[in-house]
C-alpha cells in the first residue's frame, strides 16, 4: 500500500477524516464514538430527511436521545450530508447500509452494491473502504473490490479494503459501540494496519487474518443465537406439555457457572439481524453444494412460534373464559421486536396481529415505543394503526392480553389485576406478585 505511512501518521495525530455511510441504528452511534474522541466525521446518507433531522440535532430513533446528536453537531466535528461529493474528502469510508433479504429470502446486497458504484466515482488513492454491514463471506473481496476497481485504482495498492462487522446492540444498557471489541479483517498486513488505525481511538480492536474470517465470524455469532433460540423455543413447547415452567428450568440451569449460556423463548424471532443473517450463510453455502441443516431446523421452530402462541391463546380462552378467539377482544402488549426500543423490523408481533385478525378477534395494541405502526412491506394493511393509551377501564374491557414484548415501562402488576386473562410469552410473572399469577398463562 503506497500511502500507508501517511495514513498511519494522520491516524496517530487523530487527523483522519472519517465518513460513515448510512446513519441508522449502527452508523449514527459509530459516528458519535468518533466525535467523542475529537475526531472529525462526515455522515453520508441517501435519505435527505434523516440528514435534515440530524442537522437539527434530532436522532430520529427513540433509543438515541436527541441531546446526543445535538452534542455531536455542537462539537463542530459532525457533518451530516446527503451530497455524495463529500465521499472524496474522507480518509476512511465506513459502510453501514442495510443488508436485508429479498422477497425470495435471498441476500439483498443492492444497498452495498449501489454504495460501491457511487463510491468508485469519488475514490482516490490513500483511502480505506471498510464494510461494516453484515453479509456472507466473500462479499468484500468478490463483490465490492471489483466494483471499486472500475475506478482504475487497485485494491491493496492504491486504496485499502477491510471488513469490520458491527456488533451494536440497540437498547443494551451495558454495552455500546465503544465498549464492544471490534473484529477487523483485511487481506494484507498493510490494509490490516490501516483498518486497525482507523478504529483504535474509539474501540478495542481484534485483528483477524482476512476479510472472509471477519465476515464468517459475524454470521457465526448471530447463527449461534438463532440456533439456541430455536432450541429453547422447542424446549418450551416440550416442557409446556409436561407442565414444567421453562423459565424456572432456564433459571435453574443458569446457576451452572460454566458450559451453559441462557437463551430465552419468545413468540418468534425479530430484528434486522438474528432473523435475517443466518439465511445469508444458507444462501452462500448452497453455492458450495453444502446444506445448513441446523440453521434451517432452528428456522422451522422459530418461524412457527407465532402460530404456536396463537394456538395456546385459543386454548386458554376456551378453557378459562369459555370463549372462542373469533369475536373476542384481545390486547396485544408490545409491537417492537424486543424490550425498550422502537425497532419494528421483522417483529413477530406483526404476524401475531395478523393471525389474531384473520381468526376474527377484535385487536388493539399497547406500545408506548410504537405509537403508530410504520409503513412496511410485509403487512402494509396495518400501517397507521395506533397504540391505545393506558386506560384502566379500557384495559379491563379486553377478554385477554397477549404479552409479546416485555417493555419495562408497563405496570405488569396492574395489568394483571385489570385484565381477566394474561397470555404471556415473555415471563412477565417476574414482575407480578405470586397471588396474582393464577391469571397468567405462560405460552
Ligand atoms: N441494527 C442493529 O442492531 C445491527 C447490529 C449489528 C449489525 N447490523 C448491520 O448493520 C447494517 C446496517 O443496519 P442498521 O440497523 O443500521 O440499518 P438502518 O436501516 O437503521 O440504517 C441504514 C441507513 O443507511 C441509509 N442508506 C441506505 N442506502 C444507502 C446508500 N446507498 N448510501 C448511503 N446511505 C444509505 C439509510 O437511509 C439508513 O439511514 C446491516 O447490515 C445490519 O445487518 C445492524
Amino acid at each position: 500500500m503506497k500511502s500507508k505511512d501517511a495514513f498511519l501518521k494522520k491516524a496517530k495525530n487523530k487527523q483522519l477524516v472519517i465518513c460513515v455511510i448510512g446513519l441508522g441504528y449502527v452508523g449514527l452511534p459509530l459516528a458519535e464514538a468518533y466525535t467523542r474522541q475529537g475526531i472529525k466525521v462526515i455522515g453520508y446518507d441517501i435519505n435527505p430527511v434523516r440528514i435534515e433531522q440530524m442537522k437539527a440535532g434530532k436522532s430520529g430513533m427513540l433509543h438515541i436521545a436527541d441531546e446526543r446528536v445535538a452534542k455531536m453537531i455542537d462539537s463542530g466535528l459532525f457533518e451530516p450530508s446527503a451530497d455524495e461529493n463529500v465521499l472524496a474528502s474522507a480518509d476512511a469510508l465506513l459502510i453501514c447500509v442495510p443488508t436485508p433479504l429479498d422477497e425470495h429470502h435471498n441476500p439483498d446486497l443492492s444497498y452495498v452494491i449501489s454504495t460501491c458504484h457511487k463510491l468508485k466515482t469519488h475514490l482516490r488513492p490513500g483511502q480505506i473502504v471498510i464494510l461494516e454491514s453484515t453479509t456472507y463471506p466473500g462479499t468484500t473481496e468478490q463483490i465490492m473490490t471489483p466494483i471499486l476497481e472500475e475506478s482504475g485504482l487497485v485494491a491493496g495498492e492504491d486504496f485499502a479494503m477491510a471488513y469490520s462487522p458491527e456488533r451494536e446492540d440497540p437498547g443494551n444498557a451495558h454495552y455500546e459501540t465503544s465498549t464492544i471489541p471490534k473484529l477487523v479483517g483485511a487481506d494484507s498486513e498493510a490494509e490490516r494496519e490501516m483498518a486497525d488505525a482507523t478504529y483504535r481511538d474509539i474501540v478495542k480492536t481484534v485483528l483477524v487474518p482476512n476479510t472472509r474470517v471477519a465476515e464468517a465470524a459475524k454470521l457465526t455469532e448471530n447463527i449461534f443465537r438463532w440456533v439456541n433460540i430455536g432450541l429453547v423455543n422447542e424446549l418450551k413447547m416440550v416442557f409446556d406439555k409436561m407442565n414444567i415452567d421453562v423459565w424456572e428450568v432456564i433459571k435453574a440451569a443458569d446457576s451452572k457457572p460454566f458450559g451453559y449460556m441462557a437463551f430465552y423463548p419468545g413468540p418468534g424471532v425479530g430484528g434486522h439481524c438474528i432473523r435475517i443473517d443466518p439465511y445469508y450463510l444458507t444462501w452462500k453455502a448452497r453455492e458450495h453444494g453444502v446444506s445448513t441443516r441446523f440453521i434451517e431446523l432452528a428456522g422451522e421452530v422459530n418461524i412457527q412460534m407465532p402460530r404456536h402462541v396463537i394456538g395456546r391463546l385459543m386454548e386458554e380462552l376456551n378453557i378459562r373464559q369459555k370463549k372462542a378467539l373469533a369475536g373476542s377482544k384481545i390486547l396485544l402488549a408490545g409491537m417492537a421486536y424486543k424490550p425498550d426500543i422502537d425497532d419494528m423490523r421483522e417483529s413477530p408481533s406483526m404476524e401475531l396481529l395478523d393471525l389474531l385478525k384473520k381468526n376474527g378477534a377484535h385487536v388493539d395494541y399497547l406500545d408506548s415505543y410504537v405509537p403508530e405502526i410504520p409503513p412496511n412491506h410485509e403487512y402494509p394493511q396495518y400501517a397507521g394503526l395506533k397504540s391505545i393509551k393506558w386506560d384502566e377501564e379500557v384495559i379491563a374491557s379486553y377478554d385477554a392480553v397477549l404479552v409479546a414484548t416485555d417493555h419495562t415501562d408497563v405496570d405488569y402488576k396492574r395489568l394483571t389485576e385489570l385484565a381477566p386473562l394474561i397470555v404471556d410469552s415473555r415471563n412477565i410473572s417476574r414482575f407480578v406478585p405470586e397471588k396474582l399469577r393464577d391469571k397468567i398463562a405462560k405460552v
